[in-house]
């Protein structure tokens, strides 16, 4: 068997024109512009590359994008009081505080200070909340694109048997959520997993959310089985080439599975997409909730 590659590349594109068609059909009809604000703390390289993708995306989209680039040495009182003025923007309508923070700032504390209904990431305690009630909420982008990619490739999910490998807030924990509300049986093996081989043999869906390369390997997969690799790890060859891959033996796991996404090109493009669709997403909320209680003048 030679497993299909699922093109997260093209689910990203068509996602991201229809996000693009809707917001200008808004900005004509309504004459509102979804607006999304990016909070970078700090000068971590790797975050700098991602807001700045973010912030390219956003405007491609139509939207307006408003970056805030604070020092590391921030106070938090400071930050808190910038998502204070966020909040209370109507021209902003979803809130990116870009993760990690620099220490001794407090995650929980600046995350929770964002107004769950502009909580693009779907990282405040409300959302996560909502989210495992099975209630209306706005979701984390990255389990987002997956269960979008799983859908595509497998249609109804119910009944399937998925395996996540990592448990962090931004991926693992919200995809158990997602995935049980499609009504999958799902297992969760962790770095105190014992037999995490086991758990992946038995699996029809495997997400692999690690940031170990190579962890997954093709003898631990089941025939037939979909496979997500969630992971972007940099290595370096040994000429000094560098090279990115996931968290999965890919050539091994390409012989065994039935469909399989590549690194990169896979879940990566579904992020900053689904990213925007919640941006959307929320800006649409914000509009009906201000029809239902308006302001008086
Ligand atoms: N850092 C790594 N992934 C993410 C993400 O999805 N959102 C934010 N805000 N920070 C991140």
């Amino acid at each position: 068997m030679t497993a299909r590659l699922i093109d997260g590349r093209a689910r990203a594109a068509r996602l991201l024109s229809e996000v693009a068609e809707a917001t200008a059909r808004l900005r004509a009809e309504r004459d509102i512009q979804p607006g999304l604000a990016v909070v970078l703390v700090g000068q971590d390289p790797a975050s700098e590359i991602y807001v700045n993708s973010k912030i390219r995306r956003t405007e491609e989209a139509g939207m307006r994008s408003i970056a805030h680039r604070l020092p590391a040495e921030v106070a938090e009182a400071e930050l808190l009081a910038l998502i204070t003025r966020l909040n209370r923007d109507p021209q902003i309508h979803g809130i990116l505080v870009q993760l990690p923070l620099p220490a001794p700032l407090d995650r929980a504390r600046v995350i929770d200070a964002i107004a769950p209904e502009k909580d693009v990431d779907g990282f405040t305690a409300v959302n996560v909340g909502r989210l495992a009630n099975g209630e209306p909420a706005l979701v984390p982008c990255t389990p987002l694109g997956c269960l979008m990619l799983l859908e595509e490739t497998l249609g109804d999910l119910r009944g399937q048997v998925a395996t996540i490998i990592g448990c962090s807030n931004v991926v693992g924990r919200p995809l158990i959520q997602l995935l049980l509300q499609r009504d999958c049986s799902v297992m969760v093996a962790h770095r105190h997993t014992r037999n995490i081989a086991a758990m992946v043999r038995a699996a029809d869906i495997v997400v692999v959310a690690a940031g170990v390369p190579n962890l997954v390997r093709g003898s631990w997969l089941k025939p037939g089985v979909v496979v997500l690799d969630v992971g972007i790890n940099r290595l370096e060859g040994a000429r000094g080439e560098r090279r990115i891959v996931g968290d999965v033996a890919f050539e091994e796991a390409l012989a065994v599975a039935s469909a399989i996404t590549p690194v990169p090109g896979g879940v990566g493009p579904m992020t900053i997409a689904c990213l925007l669709a919640n941006t959307l997403d929320a800006c649409r909320r914000q509009i009906e909730s201000a029809e239902r209680s308006p302001v008086p003048a």
